[in-house]
């Protein structure tokens, strides 16, 4: 693998599943992989779980993690093709790019959508620049329209917590007081699809993800319909796709409670506004699985990791 950009990369989510649980009982067996091997996370947007979990799994497998917060502490980067730089970017990405490939063996980005453009946020023009412009291989931390990680991450948290063969899942929407990507929700679609669940999305109206990405799944417009024998209740907000970027209205009534969510255990991929999106009594409950989930960020990217090492020797 030379990339990993898109849950897509993933060729066999199940056999991914199991080396990502056999990592996660024996941390450090790879310790001698990434020895002498550098990694670059480039934050061009805040992170906790990310930024920190990223950086773990490089110390697991012996490699030296190296981190930047772009926006705030490089120089404004121009991704524009023949652009006359007289602006507020002084360094094109192209220079950028193949600069920190002198540096670093892996190149991790993390860069968001604008939520206003929405043929330059599908373009993924950051991402993809840096996978044109830099000669190592990349790893996308959350872009315009995916996070692949924690898609990864939420395939192995719901792996180990089944109670059932084929296990009930649904992604709830959730409201939220701003506008906020679509990334975290495209992936997790990705990710069931490519598992034996039964899955179902649950958003009001006006909130469909794009329909090149749900496919078939089957969307309800009810929440409680939706909710009937779930095993899993995946919440995440995110802005309309249709009226792109925009909050249509607050929707308090989504809000995922203990009543509504009955025996089914809750997942979120953090940070989670509480008493906005979910209840503090799912919160503080036995259901709520964000912490495991918060856990297993190590050992999807870690996996990520070995795959690149491995593909890279
Ligand atoms: N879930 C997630 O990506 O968390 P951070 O934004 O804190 O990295």
């Amino acid at each position: 693998m030379k990339h990993y950009t898109s849950i897509h990369d993933i060729d066999n989510i199940n056999s991914w599943i199991e080396e990502a649980k056999q990592l996660k009982v024996n941390p450090l067996k790879h310790h001698e992989l990434g020895k002498n091997k550098t990694i670059g996370l480039l934050f061009f947007n805040s992170s906790l779980r990310t930024r920190l979990s990223t950086q773990k799994a490089a110390l697991n497998l012996g490699m030296n993690p190296i981190v930047m917060n772009v926006s705030g502490d490089a120089w404004g980067i121009e991704f524009g093709d023949g652009t006359i730089m007289n602006g507020n970017t002084a360094e094109h990405i192209k220079e950028a790019a193949a600069v920190v490939s002198q540096y670093c063996d892996i190149i991790a980005v993390r860069a968001f959508p604008t939520l206003t453009d929405k043929v330059k946020d599908e373009s993924e023009h950051v991402l993809k620049s840096f996978v044109k412009f830099a000669s190592v291989p990349i790893v996308n931390m959350e872009s315009a329209t995916g996070h692949p990680l924690q898609g990864l991450t939420d395939a192995i948290t719901i792996s180990e917590h089944a109670k059932v063969a084929r296990p009930k899942v649904v992604l709830s929407w959730a409201p939220h007081i701003k506008a906020l990507p679509h990334a975290v929700a495209n992936s997790f679609v990705q990710a069931m699809q490519k598992m034996d669940v039964e899955f179902v999305i649950a958003n009001p109206e006006g909130y469909d993800l794009n329909p090149e990405i749900t496919g078939n799944t089957e969307v309800f417009h009810n929440q409680e319909a939706a909710f009937k024998d779930a095993d899993f209740v995946y919440t995440k907000n995110w802005s309309s796709y249709s009226d792109y970027g925009k909050v249509l209205n607050k929707e308090t009534d989504w809000m995922i409670t203990k009543d509504k969510i009955g025996d089914a255990k809750f997942m979120h991929c953090l940070p989670v506004r509480r008493n906005v999106v979910v209840e503090d009594a799912v919160l503080d409950s036995e259901s709520s699985l964000v912490i495991q989930q918060a856990n297993n960020r190590t050992f999807a990217a870690q996996l990520v990791l070995k795959k690149i090492l491995e593909s890279n020797k």
